[in-house]
């Protein structure tokens, strides 16, 4: 390496360090699936919040829960604006219409996470063709639409204060959809496809600094599951959820959109076309004996 190239690196590497701080500054952020209250997309909104963006839309089929969400945000950290709106994830014109709101008020859209999606706890064979549908078309389809629109709108510069083309599209995928285990087959198998879609569509938008990734959670308490830890906490057994995993407990929705907002953010600018497990290391082993290998 000439001493030139090694000084260039060097101020490369000092510019990337001095950018951590409200590292989503002047940035325009859309959020799908924000309205659980416990849920992972609400979370992201307060975790996108915390670096400084100049909007998040915080959307979800209604607007009820926003409202109030959009109030509290700004609240906390002012000079955030939060703009609730409802948006079917998996319909075209929901999500064309949101990311042209983005460009035609603030001449740039820089973040988008996918985050909507539904489960089901059915068999396989208690699946059909109906139940499989409604899975893809939520999930995956929802996935799909982020990745096809968001792009495109990533790359439009000189209509506001944005310089280059860039953005970071984030869809949440599972832990169900790398290997079997965690989910139905339908669930499953429309994660899979979430996983597949980021990772084909980030070469898709190779040289337009359009990175996209997707988060895989492990278990997760939020309005998804509630059932589960409801019945668990019911039974006396709650103890025992997420004792596969060697950090021996389940999650929380924070603890993803932490790892969501640092995807979003200039901080993850070399992570591109990635599975990203938050699972507290579920996935990172075979199923073994207790004690063997260990
Ligand atoms: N909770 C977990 O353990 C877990 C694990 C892995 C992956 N995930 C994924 O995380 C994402 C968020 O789920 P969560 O756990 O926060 O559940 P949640 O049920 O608390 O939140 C999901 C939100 O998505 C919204 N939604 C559903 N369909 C929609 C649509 N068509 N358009 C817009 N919004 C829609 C719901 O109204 C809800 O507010 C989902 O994609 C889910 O599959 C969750």
């Amino acid at each position: 390496m000439s001493q030139s190239t090694a000084n260039d690196r060097v101020g490369q590497i000092a510019a990337h360090l001095a950018a951590v701080g409200p590292s989503l500054k002047d940035k325009v952020c859309i959020v799908t699936g924000a309205g659980s209250l416990y849920g992972i997309g609400r979370a992201t909104v307060y975790a996108l919040a915390r670096r400084g963006p100049k909007v998040i839309y915080a959307t979800d089929l209604g607007v009820d829960s926003l409202e109030e969400l959009a109030k509290d945000v700004e609240a906390q950290y002012p000079g955030v604006q939060v703009i609730p709106r409802a948006v079917n994830a998996a319909k075209t014109a929901d999500v064309t219409g949101i990311i042209d709101d983005a460009i035609n008020k603030f001449g740039r859209l820089d973040v988008f996470f996918a985050n909507a999606g539904i489960a089901t706890g059915n068999t396989l064979q208690n699946e059909d063709e109906e139940s499989f549908m409604t899975m893809m078309r939520i999930n995956a389809l929802s996935a799909f639409l982020a990745c096809r629109y968001a792009g495109p709108a990533m790359q439009i510069t000189g209509k506001g204060s944005k310089e280059r083309s860039g953005g970071s599209i984030i869809c949440t995928a599972s832990v169900a959809g790398i290997r079997s285990g965690a989910g139905s087959p339908e669930y499953s198998a429309s994660k899979a496809a979430v996983i597949n879609l980021c990772q084909t569509s980030s070469f898709q938008y190779a040289g337009t600094d359009v990175r996209v990734n997707a988060m895989c959670p492990g278990l997760i308490e939020t309005g998804m599951t509630k059932g589960t830890f409801d019945y668990a906490r019911q039974k006396g057994s709650a103890h025992k959820i997420g004792q596969l995993n060697p950090t021996r407990r389940y999650g929380v929705a924070s603890e993803i959109a932490n790892v969501v907002a640092f995807l979003a953010s200039e901080e993850a600018s070399y992570v591109n076309g990635q599975a990203i497990a938050v699972d507290g290391g579920l996935s990172a082993s075979h199923p073994v004996v207790p004690g063997r290998f260990h």
